[in-house]
């Protein structure tokens, strides 16, 4: 397991470095207030939170994703192995192994699955012989994958593209995933099967990941490590079997009741203790 490593143990390589980061879109709407956390190598890390907490907006940051919707980081800074990576473009931080699979398992619908595996291959420069080991690297994976490989992407089911959405991230062999909110729209089952084979990756081809979700219950039970973002800012973070053991996170996260989720900032006796929040 890599929860200690995460914790206090120094010599973990630190891939990604978020530090105190602040995100404005269309210069006025501040939506993240100060984000900081650190990705290791070879664990899961998962940025935890409900609609609108900034997940997303902390995923395209690192990406360089944000100037599309005229977001801009205007404070703080990001490294990724101790290079700054802010005013990079997405291609380039692809060659430097980081790749961003977007929330909504975008495909291209009229493409095959195999075509849109290979879109991924093309982001780096590799001979046919490597293109067809990296495949069936692929494939080994995710065996349903191999199957609909002459299928169009548009009439897969829900599951399967997120699959080729994975997929077509490891045909760049990356290093590191940012992945937004796999979970989306599938059943628990499917869900469950995507985790594992997210696990698989990372301890098999030791793909590092950092990994946006709402779902808490599923994302701690695979992360190493959690953060837990509320209205752009993180209000706690630990190792994942410890997030998940917390009384507060079990009330907040874990349970739903019979409203939805609650908010730590809903509940007075958070107020009172405020003890996460420096
Ligand atoms: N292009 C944009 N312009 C203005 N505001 C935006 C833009 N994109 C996101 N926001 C706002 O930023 C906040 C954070 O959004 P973000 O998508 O990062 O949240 P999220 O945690 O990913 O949520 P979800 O779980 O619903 O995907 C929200 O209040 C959202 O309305
Ligand atoms: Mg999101």
């Amino acid at each position: 397991m890599l929860d200690a490593a995460n914790t206090t143990d120094t010599q973990v390589e630190t891939l990604l470095d978020i530090n105190n980061i602040e995100v404005i879109y269309n210069h006025v709407i501040l939506v993240l207030k100060g984000v900081s956390l650190s990705v290791p190598k070879g664990g899961i890390t998962a940025l935890l939170g409900g609609n609108g907490a900034g997940k997303t907006t902390t995923l395209k940051a690192v990406s360089n994703l944000l100037h599309s919707e005229r977001g801009e980081v205007t404070k703080g800074s990001i490294y990724y192995r101790g290079q700054k990576v802010q005013d990079l473009d997405p291609a380039e931080l692809v060659r430097m192994g980081v790749i961003q699979v977007m929330e909504g398992r975008h495909c291209f619908e009229h493409l095959t699955v195999e075509e849109n595996l290979l879109t991924g291959f093309y982001t780096r420069k590799g001979s046919r012989a490597e293109m067809e080991r990296d495949l069936e690297m692929v494939y080994t994976y995710f065996p349903r994958l191999k199957e609909r490989r002459r299928s169009q992407a548009g009439y897969t089911s829900g599951g399967e593209q997120q699959m080729v959405a994975i997929g077509r991230a490891l045909m760049s062999r990356p290093e590191t995933i940012l992945l937004d909110e796999p979970s989306m729209g599938l059943a628990p089952q499917l869900v469950e099967e995507i985790f594992e084979i997210v696990r698989d990756l990372n301890e098999k081809e030791g793909v590092s990941f950092l990994l946006a979700e709402q779902n808490t219950n599923v994302a701690l039970r695979f992360a190493h490590y959690g953060y837990i973002l509320e209205n752009g800012r993180v209000v706690m973070d630990g190792p994942a079997a410890e997030l998940r053991e917390n009384p507060d996170v079990k009330e907040f996260y874990l349970g739903m009741s019979e409203e939805g989720r609650k908010s730590f900032r809903d509940v007075r006796s958070y107020r009172r203790r405020k003890r996460w929040l420096s």
